[in-house]
């Protein structure tokens, strides 16, 4: 039996701070073998950079995800060149830098984290149910987790159904708001909704409150920072047999 901990959406510097100064011991607590990590609002709350992910990864984060922030930062897209760092598969083929699946050697087991953009109220990216179909046929293990960064529950709920049976965990993230709908399903995999955000609790997904109520209240442009409340840390833990890719178990994870 082998135990993955995925996190949710770590938002800016702090959140980058928070994930560095819990992570070790909180892998060791939980006994985790991977850690998957979504770094999408690493860089100044949106966005990823060179920097942003390379703190992701020495805080210890096997994998990094990324979402609709992706590619936000120009200069800073050569990152996606590392073997580690992955963005949605379901990007239009030829032009979007990187991919956007990870093949873990574990040694005696492998493990493939799959990245997949949802379409309801993000990007017309290609359907990801279609991708996914295609993606399973050429993963050579049967430990598949899935980060599906989708707006709507709608969507997220029907693609853990649609992925029942097929892969290990299927986690949704992007709304930063961690759902209690932990579940197994169909004896195989482990789903949520929502894993959960990393990064000041007392805000607005992430972003100081003043200006997303301004914008909110006038319809006027308001420039969102990072809020510089305390810190959570949000994510899942997953229970699995590396031999058949069910898993067993799936439990919240809070830092405070
Ligand atoms: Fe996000
Ligand atoms: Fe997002």
């Amino acid at each position: 039996m082998k135990k993955l901990l995925f996190i949710g959406d770590v938002v800016g510097k702090t959140g980058c701070r928070f994930l560095a100064a819990h992570l070790h011991d909180l892998k060791a607590r939980l006994g985790a073998d991977i850690v998957v990590v979504n770094g999408e609002n690493s860089e100044n709350g949106n966005g990823v950079s060179r920097s942003s992910a390379d703190s992701i990864i020495k805080a210890g984060a096997d994998v990094m995800t990324s979402g609709n922030h992706a590619f936000r930062y120009k200069d800073e897209l050569s990152v996606y060149d590392e073997d580690y760092i992955i963005r949605p598969a379901n990007y239009p083929e030829g032009g979007a830098p990187g991919k956007g699946v990870c093949l873990l050697d574990m040694g005696p087991y492998s493990v493939a984290v799959v990245n997949l953009m949802g379409t309801v109220c993000l990007e017309p990216l290609d359907n990801p149910f279609t991708v996914i179909d295609a993606l399973l046929e050429g993963i050579g293990t049967p430990n598949i987790f899935v980060d599906f960064h989708a707006e709507a529950t709608s969507e997220k709920k029907a693609m853990g159904h649609y992925l029942t049976g097929r892969v290990t965990g299927v986690f949704g993230t992007h709304t930063h708001v961690q759902t209690a709908d932990e579940m197994i399903l169909g004896g195989h995999t482990a789903y949520i909704t929502d894993a959960g955000m990393t990064g000041p609790e007392l805000s607005c997904l992430g972003a100081e409150i003043g200006p997303v109520l301004e914008n909110f209240r006038f319809r006027t442009p308001a420039r969102f920072k990072t809020a510089t409340t305390p810190c959570f840390l949000c994510g899942v833990c997953v229970e699995f047999d590396e031999k058949s890719g069910k898993s067993h178990k799936i439990d919240r994870v809070i830092i405070r």
